[in-house]
């Protein structure tokens, strides 16, 4: 029996599945509505939730999981670090941060890397360092520097980072804002240009922007921001967090473009799905702004993490995740554009990631995130109609056949 073969589609209501949502629905704050799903234990794509019931996981918890869940070489790495040493602080050096750190810059292309845990925190510290950097070396005035962003985005939930949102549920309430952001949309690159001053420290973008559907910008945006920030003696940085790590097919996303940007940010995936581990990476002209007691983090660069990082990093070094995404993505592309006037409306993306819009006379994304789950494919919804497909690079094309005929199936059922 195969995977496959293995899915019960017939969803029943159960008692395990309904007090463990009733648990978290009593002590779990509610800044989140997740599908009425429980997960118990995971193996590369799949899930498998309280009662036994295997789901196809076509999130891969917004791409931290790239390399399946409990990737045995991943697990492997993990397992001998709990054993020797997890966690000193920055306070002392450990046998762990340094080659990970090496590892990482080289894998980049750059000099340094400032490790830290979330998503978020990586940006925070992007965007502090770019004003270090504003500061004391372009010479902005203090507290006058400005950084370019683009409409839509989606860089994490602090108050700082939701500042520069325009997403009114991540914004609303959460004021005073941080000043010094410029927004303009994504895409334009003359806008950009347009929003640039002479304290302007950086650009900071996502190469392709997930949260906002996964939105692949015109192809000569990315290499006209790289020149335009050169011209400018103005940071790019890009935002890799979701996109990044092979994702799309390259070890980043801007390898699309041939584009270098001059810091990258990086996240979710280099955790090996296994921990929390972030990292700024940039040269060293960019981090040497940092000086001790001016940014830190306990966490940041532990040993059990970076151990992880450095096995993510060598399975990149590799290539076969992002061979597997390209392949793979094309296979998923055909099947899901093949969909399109049949109740999809427009399929865009790259390598393994693609953002599906569904004709909203059919249903709400959420609906239709609903309706696969019951037929045990979990899909996350964005932006109303728009469904995402990252399913995690191990996945096979058979699996992903039976995603896809899983969703004609709902749409069928939805334009009956
Ligand atoms: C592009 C991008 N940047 C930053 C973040 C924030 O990462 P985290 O949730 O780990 O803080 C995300 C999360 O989805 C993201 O997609």
């Amino acid at each position: 029996m195969t995977m496959l073969d293995s899915v019960d589609n017939q969803a029943t209501p159960d008692s395990a599945t309904a007090s463990a949502i009733a648990l978290d629905d009593r002590h779990v704050a509610h800044n989140y509505s997740p599908l009425p799903v429980v997960a118990e234990t995971a193996e590369g794509a799949w899930i498998t939730d309280v009662t036994g019931r295997r789901y196809l996981d076509c999130l891969a918890a917004y791409s931290a999981v790239n390399f399946g869940h409990r990737n045995p070489e991943i697990i492997a790495a993990a397992h001998a670090q709990l054993d020797r040493l997890t966690l000193v602080s920055r306070a002392f050096h450990s046998d762990r941060l340094g080659p990970f750190a090496q590892a990482l810059s080289e894998l980049c292309g750059k000099d340094m890397v400032l490790p830290m845990n979330s998503g978020a925190e990586a940006v925070e510290s992007g965007i502090k360092v770019a004003r270090k950097w504003g500061a004391d070396v372009k010479g902005v005035p203090a507290g006058e520097t400005n950084i370019v962003v683009a409409h839509n985005n989606f860089h994490g939930r602090t108050t700082t980072i939701i500042s520069f949102s325009d997403d009114e549920s991540a914004r609303r309430g959460f004021g005073p804002y941080t000043p010094g952001f410029r927004s303009v949309p994504f895409g334009d690159h003359r806008a950009l240009a347009d929003a640039i001053d002479a304290n302007t420290a950086a650009v900071l973008i996502e190469p392709i922007q997930g949260e906002a559907g996964i939105i692949v910008p015109p192809d000569d945006f990315l290499p006209r921001v790289r020149e335009i920030c050169t011209r400018n003696n103005v940071l790019m940085i890009a935002d890799e967090i979701q996109s990044g790590l092979a994702r799309t097919g390259r070890t980043f996303a801007c390898d699309h473009w041939d584009v270098v940007p001059d810091v990258y940010l990086l996240g979710k995936a280099l955790g090996g799905g296994v921990v929390p581990l972030s990292a700024v990476v940039a040269d060293r002209d960019v981090l040497g702004v940092l000086h001790p007691g001016e940014h830190g983090s306990t966490f940041g660069g532990n040993p059990l993490a970076t151990a992880i990082g450095t096995t993510v990093v060598g399975m990149l070094r590799r290539g076969e995740f992002q061979l597997r995404s390209t392949e793979l993505g094309e296979h998923l592309h055909s099947r899901l554009t093949g969909l399109v006037g049949h109740g999809v409306t427009a399929v865009r993306g790259m390598g393994l990631w693609a953002g599906v819009d569904i004709d909203p006379d059919l249903g709400t994304g959420k609906q239709f995130g609903l309706a696969l789950a019951e037929r045990g494919v979990l899909v996350k919804d964005t932006h109303g109609s728009t469904l995402r497909f990252a399913p995690p690079l191990v996945v096979t094309a058979d699996e992903l056949d039976w995603a896809v005929d899983q969703f004609a199936d709902t749409l069928t059922e939805a334009r009956r």
